[in-house]
């Protein structure tokens, strides 16, 4: 019969930390809960875990644990060859998948299969370990499941010989540090939203700002990762700073991560952007699985955050918060940064802006501050078009913002398809720009709230004219 113990909340935090890992066994072994209901996942687990062990091993002593999931994961069971060294007896003798019923792929509960788990997967394994002439075997099983509170959750657990707790404890170890390890890509790695990650496009001139702010944002980035890192382990802080972008909807924000985001692939970063385009949504475990990440790199890592407002609701707020506050923060030696955006400044002036430190920089971005502004980001967006007449309406559109301008454009554009005409005169520009300064004033912007990810190319609009 199985021995169990109570742990707790242990059942849902099965992320398994370094220090709880050398801990392991006592205080994470499971417990069954009485009385007659249909069984959880976790007991379904282990019921169908025990007559896999009984089977096989008969009457040899184990102990059930609850487990990392990261054992399942593509990158553990692929990276950790046979005859690896476990602690100092003990030499990983590779895997069996088992069939469990009861551990079923994600996409049998919701369709976003490739992106609920950034890496990771569930499955059922005999893992086998050597020492010596012996060998023994640990089975192990997670599952997602959808239960209680903690919906979307995955839970896991492995049956292990009682005096083989350690060893799993130090596979474990081994299996969280290769799962959550990315290799560096030409990409950004996307966590949550529909896609595994995509190329960002956006070129840093694209970006229409004023100068210093572009200047004063790119060196921050780029200083920190050559070197600024280091001062910080100097100092014995983690490597972790915190860029807020604030402005308005429209004004570039999204923009400009993408295009600091490549300017970091070109230095060698990976870069993780968190994405609430999904069922999850905005959520903290989304950001956790980022830190982690960025925590087991061997990389600097850029984590994208936009609309970290999102991310402040009441449930998750002091985690988040924590995060900030840098007692989460990711330790890795070469350096994380945080790119957040947010439209609300009232959200983050009572939460963030006012504990100095929560972020190291809040960068306003403005709306256009010039006709010289105006001028380029309306060149951009009439492409081929442009004449100079168009000179004459550049006051009006100081204030507004670039997603306007394009906007702008793109509906003269229409309105001249619309008359038959190639050429967008200026009374044509004129007229766009009336109609929609009209909208403006009565709808809020012409930027979507919660963006799926980052903005088209910027000089998508001048390919069209090309
Ligand atoms: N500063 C800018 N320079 C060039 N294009 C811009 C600028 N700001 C906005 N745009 C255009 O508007 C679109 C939406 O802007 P976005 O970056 O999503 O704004 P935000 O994230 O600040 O709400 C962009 O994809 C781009 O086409
Ligand atoms: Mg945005």
């Amino acid at each position: 019969m199985a021995t169990f113990t109570n742990v707790g909340k242990m059942l849902f935090n099965n992320r398994m930390t370094d220090s709880n890992c050398t801990q392991l066994p006592e205080n994470r072994v499971v417990v069954p809960r009485s009385g007659d209901r249909t069984p959880l996942k976790y007991e379904q687990l282990v019921a169908w875990a025990v007559e896999q062990w009984q089977a096989t091993y008969g009457e040899t002593a184990y102990r059930v644990v609850w487990a990392s999931e990261s054992p399942a994961y593509d990158n553990a069971l692929t990276r950790i060859k046979v005859g690896r060294k476990i602690g100092s007896k003990t030499r990983y003798g590779g895997y069996r998948a088992l069939n469990c019923p009861h551990s079923i792929s994600i996409s049998h509960l919701h369709n976003t299969s490739r992106t609920v788990r950034l890496i990771g997967s569930v499955g059922a394994y005999a893992f086998r370990f050597e020492q010596g002439t012996r060998s023994f075997e640990v089975i192990f099983v997670s599952a997602h499941h959808l239960e209680g509170f903690y919906a979307h959750g995955t839970v896991a657990v492995a049956l292990v010989p009682t005096d083989a707790l350690k060893v799993w404890a130090d596979f474990e170890a081994l299996c969280d540090r290769h799962a959550y390890r990315l290799e560096r890509s030409e990409k950004v790695y996307i966590i949550g939203g529909a896609e595994k990650a995509f190329e960002p496009t956006v070129a840093w001139d694209d970006v229409i700002l004023p100068q210093s702010l572009k200047d004063s944002l790119r060196t921050e980035v780029e200083t920190f990762f050559k070197g600024g890192a280091a001062i910080y382990k100097q100092l014995n802080l983690p490597p972790f700073r915190k860029l807020l972008l604030v402005g308005p909807p429209g004004t570039g924000k999204s923009m400009l991560c993408a295009a600091l985001a490549k300017i970091a692939l070109d230095m060698k970063c990976l870069v993780i952007y968190i994405s609430s385009a999904d069922q999850e949504g905005a959520t903290f475990d989304k950001v956790q699985r980022a830190l982690y990440t960025a925590t087991h790199s061997q990389h600097p890592v850029v984590i994208v955050l936009e609309e970290l407002d999102a991310y402040l609701r009441e449930e998750d707020k002091s985690q988040i918060l924590n995060v900030l506050d840098g007692f989460e923060a990711p330790n890795n030696r070469r350096g994380a940064l945080l790119l957040a955006t947010t439209n609300y400044p009232e959200v983050i002036d009572q939460r963030i802006a006012k504990r100095p430190g929560r972020v190291d920089r809040v960068i306003y971005i403005p709306e256009i501050q010039d006709a010289g502004q105006a001028e380029q980001l309306l060149r951009r967006y009439m492409g081929t078009q442009w004449q100079d007449a168009y000179r004459e309406t550049l006051s009006s559109l100081v204030g507004q913002t670039g997603a306007f301008v394009r906007e702008v454009a793109l509906y003269a554009r229409m309105l001249a398809l619309n008359s038959q005409v190639e050429i967008v005169s200026l009374e044509l520009l004129k007229q766009s720009i009336q109609t929609l300064t009209r909208q403006v004033s009565t709808s809020e912007s012409f930027a979507p709230r919660r963006p799926i990810g980052f903005p088209q190319p910027a000089n998508a609009a001048n390919q069209e004219s090309a």
